[in-house]
């Protein structure tokens, strides 16, 4: 795999194949931390969030932190020179003398893939508005694969605010990649999945109101929250708030090895009593975040890993050069 700096703008920008190698590395990380501890000594990460966070922002300081690299940034913008009513294309190309890469998340559509041109050193997407969330996917992606050993011959329902929800946007784009997968939509009517998401989806779509109905065929249940601040008003939140709440009464409905994911934070759409639910992993996915992002932010500086150099080792001894 080679993703020495490229960005990451889009759940799409890596080839599956470059997918696997982040999710063996990030499997290689979590399971020898310390052998990544110092790997990104003397390079600096630039956190810029121009919209609220606290997986996505936390996740990626611990990712730097525990890879031995520092972190430089603003968790908002009115402390920073956007007060002043500076540009983000200036604030990046400045950000870019003191740091080896960024991250932005910004509450506007494609605020980070404008803020990529003709940057120098890798920019990744936090998440801009209800647009992307690429790392989120990566966490997503990972936290599948930990379970169900496999991102192919799945039935994976998305449920709640699939029309604002940047996570579900950028997953079933992802997951749409790999062979015979099928997508239960549940949502209300004008929270749907926008047309010009679903009309690229090549896999099999149902999309329904209800989601007891369907939880006893699906292997990943993918709860999300009502996304209030994308909404035109309060009042049209309102009519929606609360839609879909799982509880451990409808947990009875799921398969037994059915998993529960959400990207957090959740305000009432799962009740606290499903946690203990050995199928509820929604914390365990927050972790797989972390070690993603460490992956993600070795490769995308082209940092020789300890992985990369047995793999490579090995290979030169098959060819006989040691
Ligand atoms: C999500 C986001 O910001 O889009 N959170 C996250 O990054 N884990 C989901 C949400 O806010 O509902």
């Amino acid at each position: 795999m080679n993703l020495k700096g490229r960005h990451l703008l889009n759940s799409t920008d890596f080839s599956i194949n470059e997918l696997f190698s982040l999710i063996e590395l990030a499997e290689d990380i979590a399971t020898y931390p310390e052998k990544y501890m110092d790997i990104c000594k003397g390079k600096i990460m630039a956190s810029l969030f121009y919209e609220p966070s606290t997986r996505t922002r936390l996740s990626f300081d611990a990712a730097m932190k525990r890879l031995g690299g520092t972190v430089i940034g603003f968790s908002d913008p009115d402390i920073s020179s956007h007060s002043k009513g500076e540009s983000v294309k200036d604030t990046v190309h400045t950000v870019e003398c003191y740091a080896d890469i960024v991250v932005m998340r910004h509450p506007e559509p494609f605020v980070p893939h404008r803020a990529s041109n003709k940057l120098t050193i890798p920019l990744i997407n936090a998440g801009d508005g209800a647009h992307q969330h690429p790392t989120q996917t990566l966490a997503d992606i990972f936290t599948i694969y930990m379970y169900k050993k496999r991102l192919s011959d799945l039935k994976i329902g998305f449920c709640g605010d699939l029309k604002y929800g940047r996570t579900v946007h950028s997953l079933i784009k992802t997951m749409d990649r790999y062979s015979n997968n099928s997508f239960v939509c549940i949502s209300p009517d004008n929270l749907k999945y926008p047309q010009e998401i679903l009309k690229d989806i090549q896999s099999p779509v149902k999309e329904i109101n209800e989601l007891e109905t369907c939880m006893e065929d699906l292997d990943v249940l993918y709860m999300t929250r009502i996304q209030k601040e994308r909404f035109p008003n309060i009042e049209e939140y309102e009519k929606h708030k609360g839609c879909y709440i799982l509880t451990k009464e409808k947990m009875k409905f799921a398969k037994k090895d059915t998993i529960v994911m959400h990207p957090l934070p959740r305000v009432d759409e799962i009740h606290e009593s499903v946690d203990e639910d050995p199928r509820a992993v929604y914390f365990k996915q927050a972790k797989a975040g972390m070690y993603m992002r460490m992956a993600l932010i070795v490769s995308l500086l082209g940092l020789d890993t300890p992985r990369e150099n047995k793999i490579q080792k090995k290979k030169e001894q098959e060819v006989g050069i040691c």
